[in-house]
């Protein structure tokens, strides 16, 4: 049953996400979306022509990632058996939570951040139900069941960037408390989105927004434009981000070790040290931070 305090919450929700969206609309059906916003994923529903395009849309990734990839992402992806159509997220998860104990949750989009974050704490990942349109193939705005599952669900498989990510969802309820939303956000954006890694081969893709993206995935290893910096936590969570282009930095982590481990201490002292600062350029190269080479 709805309490009032959840109802008001989920007006202010969509308020607030109405007012950042261009179209001024989720794309998301959350009418039946119970109070974690949690939905039936209809596997059924879904038509021969999206099953298709998801073909598609895996077909032309999965020839990318070799050799763009972290052999971890690589090595999963094999195993999920996700080539053929959308996957059903109950398979997944049933593999998934003997693997490490996580589970997927059908949404029907975007979620409220502290929602985002107690599936997270509770080890649960929300993966959106739909599928983009052909005429999106490259480029989506908001991110749909293609970004979600290939993206982020291999690296699940992987046990510390599993635990990393529940403690994650533990840091952003801390954070939504201190007022830290903004500088935690960065961290994600910049890591678990569009995070690099210094792997045994050479620089590798860990972050699900570059391993879904067509473009990206190639840029942001290659190109001479972006800035590739040593991942250290409270530079990256003093740093802009733009969601609208190619990322103009990329952190560069050695491990997921190193990841687990920065961002395991208590940010507390640092919310409120970075609560007036307006936040640095995404194209900053602070006085003696070295820009990192790419090997191609
Ligand atoms: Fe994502």
């Amino acid at each position: 049953m709805e309490t009032a305090a959840y109802t008001v919450d989920r007006e202010e929700f969509f308020r607030t996400l109405v007012e950042k969206s261009d179209s001024g609309a989720l794309r998301g059906d959350y009418s039946k979306a119970d109070a974690q916003y949690v939905v039936e994923q209809e596997w059924h529903a879904y038509t021969p022509e999206q099953h298709a395009l998801w073909r598609r849309l895996y077909e032309r990734q999965a020839r990318l990632v070799p050799g763009r990839a972290c052999q971890e992402f690589i090595t999963s992806l094999a195993t999920l058996d996700a080539a053929d159509g959308i996957p059903q997220f109950e398979r997944t998860s049933d593999a998934l939570e003997k693997a490490t104990g996580w589970r997927l949750v059908a949404v029907p989009g975007l979620v409220p951040d502290h929602t985002f974050f107690e599936h997270l704490a509770a080890r649960r990942f929300p993966v959106t139900v739909w599928l983009r349109e052909p005429h999106e193939f490259d480029y989506i705005v908001e991110p749909d069941v293609f970004h979600d599952f290939f993206g982020h669900v291999p690296l699940l498989f992987n046990p510390i960037v599993a635990d990393h990510l529940q403690q994650y969802g533990l840091g952003g309820l801390k954070a939504l408390k201190l007022g830290g939303l903004k500088n935690l956000a960065r961290l994600y954006w910049y890591t678990i989105e569009f995070g690099l890694i210094q792997s045994p081969q050479g620089l590798r893709a860990y972050g699900a927004g570059i391993l879904s993206s067509g473009g990206e995935i190639e840029y942001c290893l290659t190109s001479q434009n972006p800035r590739r910096i040593a991942f250290d936590a409270e530079r990256v969570m003093r740093t802009l981000y733009k969601i609208d282009s190619y990322q103009e930095t990329y952190f560069v982590i050695r491990d997921f070790q190193q990841l687990f481990d920065e961002t395991a201490p208590d940010f507390t002292p640092l919310y409120s040290r970075l609560s007036h600062e307006e936040g640095l350029p995404a194209n900053t190269l602070l006085p003696g931070e070295v820009n990192i080479a790419t090997d191609q």
